[in-house]
């Protein structure tokens, strides 16, 4: 009896270890370093306890052959699985028959293999009834639809946040916010060298039809993030947001052919005008692309 509550106790300890290491992980989320040293050192308890159970069970066998004191509810556990007869008794169960010198003991079917053999049975009705019945696991499918629809929705939250947004990517806007956006942006940061009207000052004229860079917006996009720095135009790649490149970009867009007074002579090639396309879907016509490319 008092053997059996060393046992006990020893396997509460381990269940409470594991308990403990749990709850610390919950009120700890987000620090992946902790759990994973909490369960380390989980680990390396149960393999000390372990290691001194062991020792105890090779001492206590050394000095008691029969282990009849903390061996034996050890024994009746493993007896009780396996319901093997012992080697003295075999005689009783030995079959008959005999093959060429090879006889046969009717052994009993061990408890844990039923256990098992039982517990995959009714493992697959439940996964039968809670998969193809009720239907409320995921299966496969269901668990990839899942993922794209997730995939789908992270982004959207990164194209609205703009940070899918580049100089390959980037699309004229034309709402009237992003506008008025672009053009607190061009007032604070661009003005002192375009104008105030983008005529142009140390910088050229972003209302004519020249252009050093291009006029697609992405050559605009590109001009800004990156800049000139050898000809005087700054970087804004780090100051600026790619939103905000975009509605400056897009803003300059549409000074086009303002003519506003005192502007500086052309600088560059003459480009063709094309008026810059209201593609605000930009997921849409993505989609078409990658259809088209399957
Ligand atoms: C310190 C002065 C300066 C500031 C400030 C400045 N630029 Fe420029 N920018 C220039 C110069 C100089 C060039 C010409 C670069 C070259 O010759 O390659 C230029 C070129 C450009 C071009 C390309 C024009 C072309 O003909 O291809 C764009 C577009 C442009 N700037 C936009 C902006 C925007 C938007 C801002 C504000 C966020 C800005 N610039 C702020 C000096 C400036």
């Amino acid at each position: 009896m008092k053997i059996n509550k060393i046992y006990f106790s020893m396997i509460s300890l381990l269940f409470f270890l594991f308990g403990s290491s749990n709850l610390f992980a919950e009120s700890n989320s987000g620090g992946r370093q902790i759990e994973a040293i909490i369960e380390l050192m989980v680990a390396l308890t149960i393999l000390v306890v372990a290691v001194v159970l062991w020792l105890a069970l090779v001492y206590s066998e050394k000095n008691d052959l029969e282990g009849s004191t903390l061996l034996q509810p050890l024994k009746n556990m493993i007896h009780n699985l396996t319901k093997s007869t012992p080697v003295s008794e075999e005689s009783k169960i030995l079959l008959d028959h005999d093959y060429d010198g090879i006889r046969e003991l009717d052994n009993k079917i061990p408890p844990w293999f039923s256990f098992i053999f039982a517990g995959t049975i009714l493992f697959a009705i439940a996964y039968m009834i809670n998969y193809h019945v009720i239907g409320s696991g995921n299966v496969q499918e269901e668990e990839y639809a899942a993922e794209v629809r997730e995939a789908a929705l992270q982004k959207k939250m990164l194209s609205a946040s703009g940070a899918l947004i580049d100089e390959e990517t980037v699309t004229f806007v034309d709402d009237p916010a992003s506008l008025s956006e672009g053009k607190n942006i061009f007032t604070k940061n661009c003005a002192a060298c375009h104008g105030k009207k983008g005529e142009g000052l140390v910088g050229p004229n972003l209302t004519d039809d020249y252009w050093i860079h291009g006029n697609r917006i992405n050559d605009l996009f590109k001009t800004v993030k990156y800049g000139v720095v050898a000809k005087g135009m700054p970087t804004w790649g780090k100051q600026l947001s790619p939103t905000q490149i975009q509605e400056v970009t897009s803003y300059i867009l549409t000074l086009h052919g303002t003519n506003p007074p005192n502007a500086k002579a052309p600088q560059g090639k003459l480009y063709e005008y094309k008026k810059p396309g209201a593609k605000t879907e930009k997921a849409g016509s993505e989609q078409e692309e990658v259809k088209k490319n399957i």
